[in-house]
Formats: C-alpha cells, sequence, structure tokens
C-alpha cells in the first residue's frame, strides 16, 4: 500500500538558529505522537546537514527544495544530486511553480534533474499543476498532463515507482484559497490514472500523490480524506512546528 506523507516546504525562510529551533520542536512533538505518515522537512539547503543529523536520531525525513539538472562543474550556487546524497538527503522538490515562474524551469530541464537525483538514490516530489487563467479556460488537466509526460514519462517503471508526485494548483499557493476537497480529488485521480495507462495499475497505486496549496490544520483533514490524495506539501504552515504536527495527525 502507498504511504501517506506530509512534507514541509519551507521555502526561503528562517534563519539558521531559527531552523534548529523548528526542527528541534518537531523532532520533540514527533516523540509524543504516533503518526500514520512520513514527516518530511524541506529547509533552505544551507541547513541540510544539521537537518539530517536531527533525521538520524528520529523518525523524521530530509528534503531539499531544488537541485542542479547538471552533475558537477562550473555552475556557481548551484547545488548538485551528489552533494545533497553526500549530507543523507532522501527526498528533493523538483518543479515547484515557484522555480517555473521566477527561474524559467522547463519540462525538459526538470526532466534532467529527475534523472540525477534517481541515479544518486534520491526520490523527487515532482511537483506540477496550472495557473488559474488555465483553470478558468479549463485547460488544467492538459497542463498538468504535459508536465508529467514531458518531465517524466521517459523513466522506467522502476525508477518511476521511487517518486512523490505532488499536485499544487499554483492559484492555491500561498493564497489561503485552497482547492476543494473535490478538485483535488478530481486531479489526483487524473494524475494516477495517466500513471496507469503508462506504467499500469500496481506502480499507480504505489505512487504517493500529495495535495499543496494553502493546506492547513483546518482543512486538510478533510483533503486528505479522499482516496487518491495521500498527504500535502505543505509551505506557510510547516514554518510552525504545531501547524505542521496537526496537519500531519489529521490521517
Ligand atoms: P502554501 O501552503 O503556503 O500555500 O504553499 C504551498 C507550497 O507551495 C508548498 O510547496
Amino acid at each position: 500500500m502507498r504511504k501517506n506523507i506530509v512534507a514541509g516546504n519551507w521555502k526561503m525562510n528562517k534563519t539558521f538558529q531559527e531552523a534548529e529551533e523548528l526542527i528541534d520542536r518537531i523532532v520533540v512533538g514527533m516523540e509524543d505522537t504516533s503518526l500514520k505518515c512520513e514527516l518530511i522537512i524541506c529547509p533552505p539547503a544551507l541547513y541540510l546537514e544539521v537537518a539530517s543529523d536531527y533525521a538520524e536520531e528520529s523518525r523524521l525525513s530530509v528534503g531539499a527544495q531544488n537541485v542542479s539538472e547538471h552533475e558537477k562543474g562550473a555552475y556557481t550556487g548551484e547545488i548538485s544530486a551528489p552533494m545533497l546524497d553526500s549530507v543523507d538527503v532522501e527526498y528533493c522538490i523538483v518543479g515547484h511553480s515557484e522555480r517555473r515562474k521566477y527561474h524559467g524551469e522547463t519540462n525538459a530541464q526538470l526532466a534532467k534533474k529527475t534523472d540525477l537525483l534517481l541515479d544518486y538514490g534520491i526520490r523527487p516530489i515532482f511537483c506540477c499543476g496550472e495557473v488559474l487563467e488555465e483553470r478558468e479556460k479549463a485547460i488544467q488537466f492538459n497542463v498538468v498532463k504535459k508536465q508529467i509526460t514531458e518531465s517524466l514519462f521517459h523513466l522506467s517503471a522502476d525508477e518511476f515507482s521511487n517518486l512523490v508526485i505532488a499536485y499544487e494548483p499554483v492559484w492555491a499557493i500561498g493564497t489561503g484559497k485552497t482547492a476543494t476537497p473535490e478538485q483535488a480529488q478530481e486531479m489526483h485521480a487524473f494524475i494516477r490514472n495517466l500513471i496507469s495507462e503508462k506504467y499500469g495499475k500496481n506502480i499507480a497505486d504505489e505512487v504517493s500523490i500529495l495535495y499543496g496549496g494553502s493546506c492547513n490544520p483546518g482543512n486538510a483533514k478533510t483533503l486528505f480524506s479522499n482516496p487518491d490524495v495521500d498527504g500535502g506539501l505543505i509551505g506557510g504552515a510547516s514554518l510552525k512546528a504545531d501547524d505542521f504536527l496537526k496537519i500531519a495527525q489529521s490521517f
């Protein structure tokens, strides 16, 4: 059976001291709670090593927010898959809409990032989702299909089974405007069906598909109760230990 996952994308927030305090609170909070999901934090790259140290002593998992499409070399400011691997990072977000928007990341580049992560045994959390204008034109299914097929469908079934997919409608990110449970379920079922057509039902049933976009302790339970919603990729609400842990307790 596929895993339930709650992952916190911290984005560009927290100083080192604040980050350490937040990780500590999450780890302590986890000790007192029995969770029915895997809990992942994706702090800024600078804090991955310390997060990994905490993870080694707890049930917490650690992911990066981004990776270079190149393996090594003269790419100032970039961080590579082998670097992430060398500090025991287990997951990495790929293709977040903010990377697509502000850094012009293309589906072809995201395919390369995915390949490199898999080469180094790091599980990609692949983000897809439409902008508001696309939903208003009712082309959201085509948009998500193109993102997934162009970046991921060159993978073998074995490789694909290591992925986590995150559906994040861009109009719901940081806006307080959450997708309705029906909208989330409809898209998640569409994605699972797409995977099933390409890789077969067994692989499709194993892949966790997370919802992201203004998910909070108040709406997580309803969202996660849908059959094809296997958890969440949480932005703002992952920056407070109590809120993050409450979301994780929503299964
Ligand atoms: P918010 O939860 O702040 O809307 O962000 C969602 C997100 O982008 C997670 O990757």
